[in-house]
């Protein structure tokens, strides 16, 4: 098994004052040392900032997304090797998002992994279902063909990527997916991997979805929990430090 990721998704949020309030904090948490892989996915125009701060200590940094394009004429897009130029570890790709309100598709988010990978960066591919869809109890088939259309462009490089299952009905919402649903699409993305690859019992799988400090331990206990992918209390140095530690 794979040490454990933690990944706080800042998603828009933050200033320069209050980035360097909350990474004071949370490094002064981290400065026995880290039980687990940290990281934070910032705005991209804060990478330069956090990247200052936090280099040479446990915490890892990544932004939220990344083109598939290499370069040119791509308004508003950020290309992989403007992040590695800013030390980036890690790329959000596919969040949902970015799926529901900039119309991504599979084969785009696809696309995006493989730029990354290409670039020496790793990809958090995001994976989840609408509450619709696990209504039609159709989880499993809408996981499964985001992860497949994936797998699908990055062939063997599979074993590279971390995985993140967030259904959507639980993000920012408060309402967590309960360990045992958790777990059960876990070990349905962990067996589509082993299908793929060999490495996939050391590949991380990351739950997201409301994850907190006081969930945070039951759902990391689970065999195919690999980790969080944190939104609300990654913006909050407590919450995000207890839920490092509950990766322990
Ligand atoms: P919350 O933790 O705020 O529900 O967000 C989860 C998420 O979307 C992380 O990418």
């Amino acid at each position: 098994m794979a040490r454990k990721l933690i990944a706080g998704n800042w998603k828009m949020n933050g200033n320069r004052a209050t980035n360097a309030a909350l990474l004071a904090d949370v490094l002064q948490g981290l400065a026995s040392g880290a039980p687990c892989d940290v990281a934070v996915c910032v705005p991209s125009v804060y990478l330069d900032q956090v990247s200052q701060i936090a280099a040479g200590t446990p915490l890892a940094w990544g932004a939220q997304d990344v083109s598939a394009k290499e370069s040119g004429a791509f308004t508003g897009e950020i290309s992989a090797t403007m992040l590695k130029d800013f030390g980036v570890r890690f790329a959000i790709v596919g969040h949902s998002e970015r799926r529901q309100y900039h119309g991504e598709t599979d084969g785009v988010v696809a696309a995006k992994a493989q730029t990354a990978l290409a670039h020496g960066i790793t990809p958090i591919v995001c994976v989840g279902e609408t509450l619709e869809q696990r209504d039609a109890g159709a989880t499993e088939e809408v996981v499964k063909r985001q992860l497949a259309a994936v797998i699908h462009t990055v062939g063997h490089c599979v074993s590279e990527i971390v995985v993140a299952y967030e259904p959507v009905w639980a993000i920012g919402t408060g309402q967590t997916a309960t360990p045992e649903q958790a777990q059960a699409v876990h070990a349905v993305l962990r067996a589509q991997l082993h299908a793929a690859t060999e490495h996939a019992s050391g590949m991380r799988i990351l739950y997201g979805g409301s994850m907190n400090a006081s969930n945070a331990a039951d759902l990391l206990k689970q065999p195919d929990i690999d980790g969080g992918l944190i939104g609300g209390a990654a913006l909050k140095a407590a919450d995000f430090l207890t839920i490092i530690r509950a990766a322990a």
